[in-house]
């Protein structure tokens, strides 16, 4: 049984202008210890997906679909489960840590607290165990350093506070939500580098979200690239940096900053999707160099096509042949 199993995920927003489709039929599994990518650009439904899952949608969303965690529903439980489920086994950690720590309190109390409350530690065991998590996190000088408030660590330091919250519990799942795209590029990889070690020490199940396809090199086994709301392409990591198979994966791509080479980093060309209403036909046709008829038409399913990939595009195959022989 997969630790995480969704099966045809929409999230839907009402606003005066009409309904958003911020996520459509999204199915995806993960197994315990699995580390997956979720990348696409901004607007991509990454964040919506995540937070309908944790029951963290604004009041105006609404999820619908299944999602199993640990063979359990839990898409719209009761808030009282959902909380339980969040501050026992999925943690979150977002690319703003004063999203998840509260400025006016010490950060020795807010890491007490979770620890007093959920799992009934005496004050003093919980101090213990939060200056413990904080070395694990590698914050220096924790037994006089947990003392502190939120604002008088650095930007990389109060992530890596916030890193420890999440994992104060233990949880079977880390959700990582761009945890590094608001540091500079030495702090990410420092950041990257600790959630990489983290995860195999704890054996947890992470989900990371990012525009960066690049950050997902080196962290995921596997990856989902959306686009739209909708799952373009799903990969183990390796194959689907050296032959990419959606137009919009290559895109992607071609636009990451490259170090090794002379070639320049190309932008996809066009604006990101408008998410009001149903789309007809393929979201990314109006920015992709091989769309035809078909493509305004029908969505393209979502199809197999190498042990472990899919992807949803009428024209993959026939595009890339052209290229090879141009
Ligand atoms: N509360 C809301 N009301 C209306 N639309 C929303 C709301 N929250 C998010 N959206 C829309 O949902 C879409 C997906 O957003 P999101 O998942 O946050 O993207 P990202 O991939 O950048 O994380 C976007 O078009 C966004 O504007
Ligand atoms: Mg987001």
């Amino acid at each position: 049984m997969p630790l995480l199993d969704i099966k045809d995920l929409n999230v839907r927003f009402g606003t005066p202008d009409g309904e958003i489709h911020a996520v459509n039929g999204v199915n995806l599994s993960l197994g315990r210890g699995e580390a997956l990518g979720i990348v696409g650009e901004s607007g991509s439904g990454k964040s919506q997906l995540s937070f309908s899952l944790m029951g963290l949608l604004a009041s105006n969303g609404r999820a619908s679909g299944s999602v199993t965690f640990d063979g359990q529903e839990i898409l719209n439980l009761p808030e009282p489960q959902l909380n339980r489920i969040r501050s026992e086994r999925i943690a979150m950690v977002f690319q703003d840590p004063m999203t998840a720590l509260n400025p006016y309190m010490r950060i020795s109390d807010q890491l007490t607290e979770v620890l007093v409350l959920h799992k009934g530690l005496s004050k003093r065991d919980a101090l213990k165990e939060a200056v413990a998590i904080l070395d694990a996190v590698r914050i220096p000088d924790a037994a006089n350093r947990v003392r502190l408030y939120p604002h008088e660590f650095s930007g990389g330091m109060r992530q890596r506070v916030m890193i420890a919250m999440a994992l104060l519990c233990k949880p079977d799942l880390l959700i990582a939500d761009e945890p590094t795209t608001a540091l500079d590029v030495t702090v990410q990889a420092q950041i990257m580098e600790l959630l990489g070690e983290l995860r195999r020490e704890l054996g947890m199940a992470t989900i990371l979200i990012t525009h960066d396809l690049g950050v997902v090199a080196g962290f995921c086994d596997r990856a989902i690239v959306m686009y739209g709301g909708r799952v373009m392409e799903e990969s183990p990591v390796d194959p689907l940096f050296e032959a990419p198979s959606h137009p919009y994966t290559r895109g992607l791509l071609s636009a990451l900053p490259r170090l090794d080479e002379d070639t320049a980093a190309t932008p996809i060309r066009g604006n990101p999707p408008n998410m009001a209403g149903a789309t007809v036909g393929c979201p990314f046709r109006p920015r992709c160099d091989f769309a035809e008829g078909i493509c305004a038409q029908e969505m393209p399913p979502l199809e197999g096509f190498a042990p472990g990939r899919t992807r949803a595009c009428h024209r993959a195959i026939s595009a890339l042949n052209e290229e090879a022989a141009a």
